[in-house]
């Protein structure tokens, strides 16, 4: 389709920078954490979540990141809606004193084919990393209604990606994902069966042969077929 792959691969290494001033409000950096934005209303778990953005070109341009690595961050979340944030404040009530409009990042759309790119496989990497393990023919309606959504939005309207190429793309990310999340046979837990005294340490730290792990009859390459 024409766009530049090193272009992309590198204003996608950048595109989230900002998000290390505050790492603990993105789900991907909680790990176990409390989640602060329990504590806080949506308007303003909005307005900190959006903020990466910001954050991430200003720390970009202190660093001497070139323009054309920075549009990456600048236009990876176009103006879209923080949709979790917008249906807690709204309870899903479309009479809703919330407008809309503050809950959407601030933009620009994504004005290259390149950081298109970068948005679209952002937004289907999260969503389906969040829907676990799925069967490949589920990735790849989940990849074709972000797309679609996203363009529906008038996200891609200001990049020059055809519907050919988004066809393209919709297939290139199924099947990148679908090796990635496809769903795997679970192993059995095998547990140390203590033969002898337990606690026998060799000098350098190791255990010595009086304790030996047993092995369930089950070979691996038949479990795997
Ligand atoms: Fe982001
Ligand atoms: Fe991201």
């Amino acid at each position: 389709m024409g766009g530049n792959s090193l272009l992309a691969r590198v204003g996608a290494y950048y595109h989230d920078v900002g998000k290390t001033k505050r790492p603990y409000f993105f789900i991907e950096n909680q790990m176990g954490i409390v989640n602060p934005h329990d504590k806080t209303s949506p308007t303003l778990s909005t307005l900190i979540i959006t903020a990466h953005v910001r954050d991430g070109v200003e720390m970009a341009k202190e660093h001497g990141i070139p323009e054309r690595i920075i549009e990456f961050i600048r236009e990876h979340h176009g103006n879209t809606l923080v949709s979790y944030f917008f249906t807690r404040a709204t309870g899903g009530d479309s009479a809703t004193e919330y407008a809309e409009q503050d809950f959407r990042y601030e933009g620009p759309r994504p004005t290259s084919k390149e950081t298109a790119i970068v948005m679209l496989a952002d937004s289907v990497e999260a969503a389906v990393r969040s829907m676990g393990t799925l069967p490949a023919g589920r990735i790849e309606s989940v990849v074709k209604k972000i797309v679609r959504d996203k363009l529906n939005d008038h996200q891609l309207d200001k990049c020059d990606l055809t519907l050919g190429d988004l066809d393209v793309i919709s297939e290139v990310f199924t099947s990148v994902l679908s090796g990635i999340f496809h769903p795997r046979i679970e192993y059995p837990e095998e547990k140390p069966v203590v033969e002898a005294k337990a606690g026998t340490e060799t000098q350098n730290g190791s255990r010595s042969n009086s304790l030996k792990k047993k092995r369930p009859g089950i070979r691996r390459s038949a479990r795997r077929a």
